[in-house]
């Protein structure tokens, strides 16, 4: 795992930007597998800013998101396709119809996932998968667990996620349940780049990195992948030795 620790989020959002767009301007139909929360969103800002610029064309990628809330519709301002529209989509040239995502609202959530995970296949595989950490050390949703998961599934939240997520659900329940991309799946991309930020994320970034291999630290898979970087901010570094 390559480690590099910039000033702020605006450098790391700068330097994770670029790296999509140079891989975009070199494989115009790259597969990109994106993320939410707030860690991504100075990535999405330099690639709209590089976009408008007219230095990078968006507009034969495909992209996966990692996850989708269950039983919250689509159009749900907080559902992730919601705010992919909001903070990436509606601002670059990408086709919408290459814009793949898990529905959380399948009656049957096992073909689901064999479809979702299919359609990475038969498109190649994901070329440059970008990640954040959740404070326990998940990704996409894969929690804490006593095994690593392989394929996409569906997963009850665990109460750090519910708790940390809670703010964007005022005055109504936020979901239980979600759809995600399996740790398996996420170590089949050629390229990761995971960014964290902020004291919040020490612990889980020391134990992704420096820890054991384990489920119960969905992160430190990532330990076992060939092309990895990491980035982060001091506070976020703050506990690596
Ligand atoms: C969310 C998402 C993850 C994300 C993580 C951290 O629940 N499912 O994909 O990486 O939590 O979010 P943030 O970047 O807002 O701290």
């Amino acid at each position: 795992m390559k480690v590099i620790t910039l000033n702020d989020e605006v450098a790391i959002g700068q330097a994770i930007g670029d790296r999509f767009c140079t891989l975009v301007q070199e494989n115009p139909a790259a597969v990109l597998g994106l993320a939410t929360g707030a860690s991504p969103l100075p990535t999405y800002c330099r690639m709209i800013a590089r976009f408008h610029a007219g230095e990078v064309s968006f507009a034969k990628v495909h992209t996966f998101n990692l996850d989708e809330y269950c039983d919250l519709p689509a159009t749900h301002p907080q559902s992730y396709r919601s705010f992919m529209q909001a903070q990436l989509f509606s601002q670059l040239n990408i086709d919408l119809q290459n814009t793949h995502f898990l529905d959380g609202n399948a009656a049957d959530e096992v073909a689901e996932c064999l479809r979702f995970d299919a359609l990475i296949e038969q498109l190649g595989g994901v070329d440059l998968q970008l990640l954040g950490i959740g404070r326990n050390g998940h990704i996409g949703f894969n929690e804490p667990a006593d095994a690593f998961t392989l394929g996409s599934f569906k997963v009850q939240l665990a109460p750090s996620t519910l708790e940390a997520n809670s703010m964007y659900f005022v005055d109504e329940r936020m979901p239980t349940h979600a759809m995600t991309m399996g740790v398996g799946a996420i170590l089949r991309a050629k390229e990761i780049v995971l960014v964290a930020t902020g004291a919040a994320k020490a612990e889980a970034v020391k134990a992704m990195i420096q820890g054991k291999i384990t489920p119960q630290l969905p992160a430190s898979a990532l330990q076992n992948h060939p092309n990895v970087t990491v980035y982060l901010d001091p506070a976020a570094a703050s506990l690596l030795q």
